[in-house]
């Protein structure tokens, strides 16, 4: 009988939660932090908030627990996948954090391009090809443009590693998160060599490489001190926070996708062996799941575009909702509720972060078209809240071109909380979409990866089975469907006419930062 632990550290804040040996939850506790903007597109955290937060939340849960519940036996950790954490030879970091949704490294992608001989090669090679968001361009940036820090680095860690580090004292990432840096051999589940050596890059930098479930180390003493935890307590892998939710879904086998609307938007699909999209359009990355892999498409502001809209564009509805202690997002579900399905000719294009899949163009925009004076701000969430699911859809749209099977749809992340954005998904796919018993997602999927690795389940799958069971179905509704159907090409469309716009309104960001 034993405790696990599951942390996720995201982007808009941490939540651990505790299981017990069955999978139960037994408690919750969340932290929120910033994220810095320096620069448009440029997106940034201090790793020392994440920190903060994941002692905060420890010390909530085992509040919660109590003093008399059983040992916390091991803790999985989850989190942002891509993002850099640079630190020198004292472990100290050099710089702040560059995030998965940072758009700066541009011309580092096409750099690599040409290092690997071309895209089509490299996505032979990385099974995905160069995007701004994952860690490899990010190195070389700091190489290109921070040599000082470049030279003082002697590790790269990703987020969630950056907490084992300080948990443990180890250097070690997992096979799902890993996938992300655009520096493993995704069939072979180790760094690769060869794409080392093309980039000049050496493999002391990066941690050793675990599967998902297997232990990496356990709690130094000042660190279980600190959190109240015994230092017997163990550390698996884990898993980037795509794959970790995709665990905690139940998405441990063919046919089952699940879509996440958190900060970002994912779909996710397990997958028996490596299938790669030729175009590179959606990611093939290692699963959590050992020697099983899965491929996944990735929006950059989905959640992102909601809060955003609600922190820059709502001050006095925020004011209200703290008066009313309502949930300021069900007000503005409320107001779009009552405008009709396509905001009577309103579109919004969900690229505030620039985008990933399938544009992989990090100068994309965000934009509300169709403006009219009969538009109040209902429409202006609806059309939001329409133009992530046609987001999302996108990544849909490309599994089922490759003859990859969704027979069940299951939806998650704080945006599937919504009725009115799951029954969108319903609509928008034209598929029934299924909630599950849990809404805890990432930091559920790494606990019961915890619970593996100490020997409580026998395997991923049976944990999954144990734990994850289905809520409810939402069925699309007809009308709705057929009118999306039709709406759905003409949001494509926009992105290609205004592509170029783009181009333009970057290169007046660049002029003004140089007379600046
Ligand atoms: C995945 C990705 C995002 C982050 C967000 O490739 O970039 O989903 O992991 O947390």
């Amino acid at each position: 009988m034993g405790t696990y632990l599951g942390i996720d550290i995201g982007t808009s804040g941490t939540k651990t939660i505790a299981i017990d040996e069955k999978g139960e939850i037994l408690a919750s506790a969340s932290a929120e932090y910033p994220c810095s903007v320096p620069r448009p597109l440029w997106s940034e955290q201090d790793p020392e908030e994440w920190w903060k937060a994941v002692v905060k939340t420890v010390h909530s849960v085992l509040d919660q627990i109590g003093e008399h519940g059983p040992e916390v036996r091991a803790i999985g950790l989850s989190g942002q996948m891509h993002g850099s954490v640079f630190l020198d030879e004292k472990d100290r970091v050099l710089r702040p954090a560059i995030l998965w949704n940072d758009q700066r490294t541009g011309e580092e992608c096409r750099q690599i391009e040409e290092m690997a001989g071309g895209r089509e090669n490299l996505i032979q090679m990385a099974a995905n090809p160069a995007l701004t968001g994952f860690t490899a361009p990010k190195i070389l940036w700091l190489r290109n443009h921070e040599p000082e820090n470049f030279d003082k680095m002697k590790k790269v860690l990703l987020p969630k590693d950056e907490i084992r580090r300080r948990l443990t004292g180890e250097y070690a990432t997992d096979v799902s998160d890993a996938s992300g840096m655009l520096l493993l051999d995704i069939r072979k589940r180790n760094w690769s060599k060869k794409l080392l050596s093309l980039l000049d890059l050496d493999e002391s930098l990066l941690g050793k490489v675990y599967e998902s479930e297997e232990i990496t180390g356990q709690l130094t003493q000042e660190a279980a001190d600190l959190l109240g935890l015994s230092s017997r307590c163990l550390v698996v892998g884990g898993a980037g926070d795509c794959a970790a939710g995709a665990v905690g879904n139940g998405i441990v086998r063919p046919g089952i996708l699940s879509t996440s609307i958190g900060t970002s938007g994912v779909m996710f699909v397990h997958s028996d062996e490596v299938k790669i999209d030729p175009l590179g359009r959606v990611h093939t990355f290692c699963h959590a799941v050992r020697n099983k892999w899965h491929l996944m498409g990735v929006n950059l502001s989905s959640g992102g575009s909601l809060q955003w809209f609600k922190n820059s564009l709502c001050p006095e509805l925020l004011r209200e909702a703290r008066e009313k202690s309502a949930e300021i997002y069900d007000l503005l579900a409320e107001e779009a509720e009552k405008t009709p399905p396509g905001a009577e000719g309103l579109f919004f294009l969900p690229y505030l972060s620039g985008e990933r899949t399938p544009l992989a163009d990090p100068d994309a925009r965000g934009a509300f078209i169709g403006l009219t004076l009969a538009h109040h701000r209902g429409h202006l969430v609806r059309a939001l809240m329409e133009g992530v699911i046609y987001s999302m859809r996108e990544s849909l749209e490309i599994f089922r071109s490759e003859n990859i099977p969704v027979n069940e749809i299951r939806v998650s992340g704080g945006g599937s909380k919504s009725p009115l954005w799951r029954q969108m998904q319903a609509d928008i796919f034209a598929q029934d979409v299924h909630r599950i018993n849990s809404e805890e997602g990432p930091a559920l999927g790494v606990a019961l990866l915890a619970a593996v690795g100490t020997g409580e389940f026998t395997s991923i799958e049976e944990a999954c089975a144990a734990a994850i069971s289905l809520r409810d179905t939402i069925s699309p509704q007809s009308e709705n469907s057929d009118f999306y159907n039709r709406a759905f090409p003409v949001y494509q469309n926009f992105y290609h006419q205004l592509k170029d716009s783009f181009q333009k309104i970057k290169n007046f960001n660049l002029e003004r930062l140089i007379s600046d």
